[in-house]
C-alpha cells in the first residue's frame, strides 16, 4: 500500500490497485451501519473534564472536542457552565449529538454547537478558541498526518490542550471486523482502527520540538501543552 502525503489529501489512503481507502467513509460507515459508539451514555473523557473543569476559570472562549462522537462530553461540560463545542468527522456522529443532547446553545460562542470537521481541518478561525481536547481520537489518524495536526490545533487555540491518546492497537476488533465483512474489496487496506501507535513521549516532542515556546507535559496517556 502505498500513502499518499500530498498535502491537503492526508486522509486519502491509496491501495497500489489503485482502489482508495476514505477515513471519512470508515468513520461514517461505523456510526451509520454498525453501531459504533452506540452507547450515548458512554464516555472516556471523564479525567480530562476534571482537568478542563479545574481551569475553566481561564476561558472566556469556547474550549472544543475533536472526535466528539455523540457529544456527551460536550453535554457534560455545558451542565458545568463551561462554553463548549464539538467536532467529528462523521456526519452521523454529528447528527447524532445534535438529536441526543440537551442544548446550551449561550455556552457555544458564536459557532454552531456540533459540525463535521477534522483534527487536520478545523473549522474555526485563528485563535478563537481558548482550549481543545479530546479523547481515544488521535491513534486514529494516520501518522503523516500527525504533524498537520500540530500546527492546525496551535492555529485555533489560544491557551491549551489536553490530548488522551491511545497508545497501544485497539483491543476491540468487532468494528473493523464488521466493516470487512460488509464489503472486502473496499475495506482490503484496513489494517486497524489505531493507525498511529506511539509512545505518549513520541505525541509529546511533536509538539515540543515543533514549537518550543510550549509547556508539554505527559501523564500516563494523556498530555497537557500550555500555549
Ligand atoms: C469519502 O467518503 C465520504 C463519505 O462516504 C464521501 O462523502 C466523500 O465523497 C468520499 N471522498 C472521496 C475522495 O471519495
Ligand atoms: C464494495 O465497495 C466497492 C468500492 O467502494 C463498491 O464499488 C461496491 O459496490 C461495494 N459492494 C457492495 C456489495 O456494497
Amino acid at each position: 500500500m502505498l500513502r499518499c502525503s500530498c498535502s491537503g489529501v492526508f486522509w486519502l489512503l491509496v491501495a497500489a490497485n489503485g482502489a482508495s481507502l476514505n477515513t471519512t467513509d470508515v468513520y461514517e460507515n461505523l456510526y451509520a451501519n454498525h453501531g459504533y459508539h452506540a452507547d450515548l451514555r458512554l464516555s472516556h473523557a471523564s479525567s480530562i473534564l476534571h482537568l478542563l473543569q479545574s481551569v475553566a476559570g481561564a476561558f472566556d472562549r469556547p474550549v472544543l472536542d475533536v472526535g466528539c462522537s455523540h457529544g456527551l462530553a460536550v453535554e457534560k461540560l455545558w451542565k458545568m457552565d463551561i462554553s463548549a463545542i464539538g467536532v467529528d468527522i462523521a456526519p452521523t456522529a454529528v447528527q447524532k449529538a445534535r438529536t441526543h443532547r440537551e442544548f446550551r446553545h449561550s455556552l457555544c460562542g458564536e459557532f454552531p454547537c456540533f459540525q463535521v470537521g477534522t483534527a487536520t481541518t478545523l473549522p474555526f478561525p485563528d485563535k478563537s478558541l481558548d482550549a481543545i481536547f479530546s479523547t481515544d481520537v488521535l491513534e486514529h489518524l494516520l501518522p503523516e498526518e500527525a504533524p498537520a495536526m500540530v500546527t492546525e490545533f496551535l492555529r485555533v487555540t489560544r491557551k491549551m490542550l489536553f490530548l488522551k491518546i491511545a497508545t497501544t492497537e485497539e483491543i476491540n476488533k468487532q468494528p473493523i471486523n464488521a466493516l470487512k465483512m460488509s464489503n472486502r474489496t473496499r475495506y482490503q487496506e484496513l489494517q486497524a482502527l489505531h493507525t498511529t501507535v506511539w509512545p505518549i513521549s513520541k505525541w509529546a516532542s511533536l509538539f515540543a520540538t515543533k514549537h518550543r515556546r510550549l509547556s508539554v507535559f505527559s501523564s500516563g496517556d494523556t498530555l497537557a501543552i500550555w500555549i
